[in-house]
């Protein structure tokens, strides 16, 4: 997510270790000012002036074709349709020939006897309605008598995340003040975590089926087992689980994951903020507990707390309140009689079993506790372990991989218990860390004690495997990887193998870095302006792009790789040597890439925003692209003058045969998640926060809010009055065909 504008949220999301004092995106964003230009002001006038600095080189080639699964049909043209304009309108737009058809929004019943939606701050039950702010999502096929079946194009169960809530819309009068009230508690926890929800399709199209026996909600207190290194820790105890074997919840879940073997991988992406921790309580702490704690954007003083976003503590002296303030209370040597470690139960890859309702839900701390968006499976190879790809979202994080120690049979693709095969493949393995070398050479670095960097890391001592996998931004930094722009969703192309991971923004990264910003690099090259009128608004990677990886040998456990920056998010009229590094044009043009899938039947890969950039220009979108492969561009040096040059590996231009707006959402909104039917021909994706601005105080003014989608498009109550709601939207192409034809 991005940080709701005008609200005091936004401190909890983005979260950022290295203590930045730069002043931040949200405050200057809701001022839609006029057009601007990029690369003028200070920094752009220089620059224009100093230019020249393109040179070109050949990057070393590779003529691995980028084969679709299913080649296209004769008669079909893949980004055959015309592309989307740039839109601000309140509403969702998809080109000429398709149809977008809300299927699912925040609040509907998905169980029997729970009542319609009234969408006007008197619903309660959200443990059995669905959540809010819908991000990651996975389709998991049926056959027609129930069973699992990855095939399946007329039935299945969609596993979808509930990222966090629009907070005003889901009471009457929007939140109250501290403390908050326990009723208003439990509406926003329930609207956390991840939904299971059968859809049926009839007449070529899918819908919910409200009381499928399928239907499932995990919260925010739904009871969750602890897996891998981590389980029995000491830094686990708590008073609900002495042993430190469960926790409750899974919080903010973002990006998602499908494993092998049928499971839904949900990401735990900005837990830190839900937790409160009171001034004084690093005096009562050991140094090393402390270091972590900062680590993870939980530092506090003497005279200065850490607040928590929604203020859950505040709730009363209830177990399920209780545990939001991870400060020492009790007098126990152990944390047995407190939540002083409730903080080390979030942060993780968390697996469920979509097809078993009952089924027990695990945290696979073996994949690292950081701010977890997707995971990305290479495709799983008889007799070679199985590897997965992971982002750590926040600005100058890392990018990994985890690689079993099981290696991979083929007999365990559709088990009769998949969380018992989870066991085997998730629980037991290594832990990388990327580090991207200037020469386009990369190093998967082993998150160990056998590494004698994290071994003998001087900031903080690792006890054991336990502790790394729980403190892995800490083992990462020891390793030596490389910052990033903050990466988001990853994705493996079904034809070359290779990975993309998208970097959304980052307006830490400087040519002339100051205290934490950090310097450009080859992987992260740009820092620029970004200028509206006379006002610079936003400074560093405003734009994102979308770096990708080749492990060494197309072997997914390759420890080297090989990397180019595919692609350049930018604004079409930006300067073409600094910032529109990929030739963007009006019909290609976005900004702050971060949801990222290829599909399984096209090959295409989809690529959504979640921008605070370009919005005043567009609502965020979805692109549909056809990539090559590392190496299919050229080196292009940027030369910002005083002696810094940064010489990076660029993809092939974009063409409008290789990248296509495809759709535009809504006001205040992201398009976030996305599945498909394996025949590829409906498509799902998720619009999440429409009209996030709109402020608690306007409630009682309908005319004041900022989105009233999707009322205004004709679901449920409210019309084009109606509070504007999180939704999940099927995509269909009126003539049959597959999505992005
Ligand atoms: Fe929830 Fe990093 O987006
Ligand atoms: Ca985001
Ligand atoms: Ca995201």
């Amino acid at each position: 997510m991005n940080a709701p504008h005008d609200l005091p949220l936004s401190s909890f999301d983005d979260e950022d270790s290295n203590r930045s004092d730069n002043p931040r995106f949200d405050t200057v964003l809701a001022a839609r000012l006029s057009r601007r230009g990029v690369l003028r002001g200070s920094l752009g006038s220089a620059l224009t002036a100093a230019f020249g600095g393109l040179s070109l080189a050949a990057c070393g080639s590779d003529d691995e074709a980028a084969a679709a699964p299913v080649p296209a049909a004769p008669t079909e043209t893949l980004l055959g349709f015309t592309a989307v304009s740039k839109s601000l309108a309140d509403a969702f737009t998809v080109p000429e020939g398709y149809t977008a058809t809300v299927v699912l929004a925040c609040g509907d019943p998905l169980f029997a006897g729970v009542p319609a939606y009234r969408n006007d701050g008197t619903d309660t039950g959200y443990d059995k309605r669905s959540g809010d702010c819908h991000d990651g999502m996975e389709y998991f096929g049926l056959s027609a008598t129930g069973t699992p079946d990855a095939g399946a194009n007329d039935r299945a169960l969609i596993g979808m995340n509930h990222e966090y809530v629009s907070q005003q819309f889901l009471h009457a009068r929007g939140p109250s003040a501290l403390p908050r009230p326990a009723s208003e508690t439990d509406i926003e926890v329930d609207c956390h975590g991840v939904a299971i929800v059968e859809f049926a399709k009839t007449g070529g199209k899918f819908a919910c089926v409200q009381a499928s026996p399928f239907n499932r909600r995990i919260t925010g207190l739904t009871e969750i087992q602890i897996a891998g290194p981590a389980r029995g820790h000491a830094l686990l105890v708590t008073k609900y689980s002495p042993d430190a074997t469960r926790t409750r919840g899974t919080l903010n879940n973002c990006g998602t994951g499908k494993t092998p073997w049928g499971t839904l991988l949900t990401g735990e992406e900005n837990w830190t903020g839900y937790f409160y921790r009171a001034a004084g309580d690093q005096a009562l702490r050991s140094a090393k507990v402390n270091t972590a704690f900062a680590r993870y954007g939980r530092n506090v003083t003497a005279t200065a707390a850490a607040a928590s976003r929604y203020g859950w503590e505040t709730s009363g002296s209830d177990d399920k309140y209780a545990r939001w303030n991870t400060s020492q209370t009790g007098s126990s040597a152990n944390g047995s009689d407190d939540y002083r470690h409730e903080l080390n139960g979030q942060g993780y890859i968390t697996e469920i079993d979509p097809y078993r309702a009952a089924s027990a839900i695990k945290k696979r701390t073996a994949l690292g506790r950081f701010a977890h968006e997707s995971a990305a499976f290479a495709t799983p190879v008889a007799g070679q372990p199985v590897v997965a790809y992971m982002g750590d979202d926040a600005q100058g994080e890392y990018i990994y991989k985890f690689v079993s120690a099981a290696t991979w049979s083929a007999a365990d693709a559709n088990p009769a218990d998949r969380i018992a095969v989870g066991d085997k493949y998730l629980d037991a393995g290594t832990l990388y860390v990327a580090r991207f070398n200037d020469d386009g050479s990369g190093q998967w670095l082993p998150l160990t004690l056998a590494n004698p960097a994290v071994a003998g890391y001087a900031t903080y001592a690792f006890a054991d495997a336990g502790d790394i996998a729980i403190n892995t931004r800490l083992a990462a930094d020891a390793a030596g990887a490389t910052k990033m722009d903050r990466p988001e969703w990853c994705g493996v192309h079904p034809g070359t193998g290779e990975v993309y991971f998208t970097l959304t923004n980052n307006s830490n990264r400087r040519t002339a870095p100051t205290g934490s910003q950090t310097k450009v690099d080859a992987a992260n090259p740009r820092a620029y302006s970004d200028v509206r009128g006379a006002a610079t608004v936003q400074q560093g990677n405003v734009n994102g792009h979308i770096v990708r990886v080749k492990d060494a040998g197309g072997n997914a456990a390759a420890t080297s790789f090989t990397w180019d920056v595919y692609l350049f998010g930018a604004e079409s009229t930006a300067s073409a040597t600094m910032v529109n590094l990929s030739g963007l044009t009006g019909e290609q043009d976005f900004s702050s890439p971060d949801g990222l899938v290829f599909s399984k039947s096209t090959g295409l890969c989809w690529i959504q925003t979640d921008d605070g950039a370009f919005t005043d220009a567009s609502n965020c979108m979805m692109l549909a692209a056809r990539p090559g492969t590392v190496g299919d561009g050229a080196a292009v040096t940027l030369d910002y003058g005083s002696g810094v040059a940064v010489t990076t590996r660029v993809g092939k231009k974009a063409s409008p045969a290789t990248l296509k707006r495809f759709l535009v959402g809504p006001a205040e909104q992201e398009i976030t998640g996305l599945c498909e039917s394996p025949d590829g021909k409906v498509l799902f994706v998720n619009v999440q926060h429409p009209g996030e601005s709109t402020s608690s105080a306007n409630l009682a003014d309908p005319s004041k809010y900022t989105s009233h989608w999707p009322g205004n498009a004709g679901y449920g109550a409210g019309g084009s009055a109606a509070r504007p709601r999180s939704a999940t939207v099927m995509i269909t192409k009126n003539d049959g065909g597959r999505i992005g034809s």
